[in-house]
């Protein structure tokens, strides 16, 4: 067996969870998905024009953990998107090449499937869009365009092979790129935690605190009103007031939107793997799910542009420990998470 066969099984693997009772199966074009139990089949997003076939995933995996494709050599995207790190990074803002520092904390690339939009301000309409941007951010990945990038891909001659199995010809583009790594990150997921147990009549799974903190995350916290569904979003923008007291607020929707309501409000994030994924907010402001709880209990910071299912939940100790119970009940299964042993040459 070559390499590249080895790499291509590997892939295959990374398509299925042993299909535990009640875990449902996503069919798109040729490709059969087997979630892990918990997660959603009907509302998977998938392009048509890019379905996430095993050399499509393989590929595309090897690209998102690749170093070559930044400007020193440095950085990939799983340097800021760390399978260590529920996918995200254990620092404040990002950190790219030469040490420079970005303005936000990366959120967790897990679940991507369920959602078009992306960023915190939902500038990219799909993954293929995003997965473009990093690779020539100067403080990120750094190359200094996208010809660039598909010049040095090519220059792997390793990937040609890969490319033709992925998309039918030897021919590296920015697009095919873009397309791999999205078919990659699409098989990223985390599901058949102890709430999805729960949720499907594994009364044990979950602790008394944690069952405790459920109750309370879809009633007297509220949570549940943005936090909503399997992957507990709701795909929109809210003002929670997070950093809006510096000096030159970072005014997330709004520079997409431009709509005055919009400023300040930054994306629903999925909790899925949440206690894995700090430091929170679009920030990186807070270090604990503690902190989070306690800026909700006091009604988030106030300012005009403030969302109104903000308020005092007037929670008391117990039950803010019993939300952080909750929280750490959706770390479950995670695929996808293994890097690399060899990359092409
Ligand atoms: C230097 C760190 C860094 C690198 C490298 C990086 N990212 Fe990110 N990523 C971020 C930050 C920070 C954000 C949030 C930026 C924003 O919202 O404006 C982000 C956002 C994302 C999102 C959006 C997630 C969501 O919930 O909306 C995805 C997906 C993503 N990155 C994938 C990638 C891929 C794929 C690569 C490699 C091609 C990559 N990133 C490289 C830091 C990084
Ligand atoms: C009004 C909508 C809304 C409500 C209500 C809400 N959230 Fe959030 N949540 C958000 C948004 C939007 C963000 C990101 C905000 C930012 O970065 O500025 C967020 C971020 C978070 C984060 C950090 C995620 C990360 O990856 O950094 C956690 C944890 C969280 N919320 C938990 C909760 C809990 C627990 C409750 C109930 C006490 C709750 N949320 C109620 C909208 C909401």
């Amino acid at each position: 067996m070559t390499v590249m066969e080895r790499l291509l099984l590997g892939a295959t693997l990374v398509l299925g969870f042993a299909g535990a009772a009640g875990a449902e199966t996503l069919t798109a074009g040729s490709v059969v998905l087997e979630l892990p139990l918990g997660l959603q089949a009907s509302s998977a997003y998938i392009p048509d024009d890019n379905v996430p076939t095993p050399e499509r995933v393989a590929l595309g995996r090897l690209l998102y953990f690749d170093q070559r494709l930044s400007g020193d050599g440095t950085i990939s995207c799983a340097t800021c998107h760390d399978p260590q790190h529920g996918f995200a990074e254990p620092r404040k803002t990002s950190t790219g090449i030469g040490g420079q520092v970005g303005g936000r904390n990366a959120p967790t690339v897990v679940n991507r499937l369920f959602s078009a939009e992306q960023f915190w301000d939902g500038r990219a309409d799909d993954l293929e869009a995003q997965a473009l941007g990093p690779l020539v951010n100067p403080i990120e990945m750094g190359m200094t365009s996208h010809a660039v990038v598909a010049d040095v891909v090519r220059g792997i001659p390793g990937y040609a092979p890969l490319f033709e199995k992925a998309f039918g010809s030897m021919t590296v583009t920015i697009e095919r790129i873009g397309h791999a790594i999205a078919s990659y990150e699409r098989t990223v997921w985390s599901g058949n935690s102890p709430y999805d147990r729960h949720q499907n009549g594994d009364v044990g799974a979950m602790s008394e605190a944690a069952r405790r903190g459920l109750v309370l995350f879809g009633g007297k916290a509220n949570c549940v009103t943005c936090h909503a569904g399997f992957n507990f979003t709701d795909e929109s923008y809210h003002n929670l007031g997070v950093g809006m007291a510096a000096t030159k607020p970072d005014l997330g929707r709004h520079d997409v939107t431009k709509a005055d309501a919009d400023q300040g409000a930054f994306k629903t994030p999925t909790l899925r793997e949440i206690a894995h994924s700090g430091p929170y907010m679009h920030d990186g402001s807070l270090g604990t799910l503690m902190e989070v709880v306690e800026l909700y209990d006091r009604g988030g910071e106030q300012n005009p542009w403030l969302s109104k299912e903000m308020r005092p939940l007037g929670l008391t100790a117990e039950e803010r420990r019993d939300l952080v119970a909750f929280l750490e009940a959706l770390s479950g299964e995670v695929s996808g998470t293994e890097r690399p042993t060899a990359f092409p040459n």
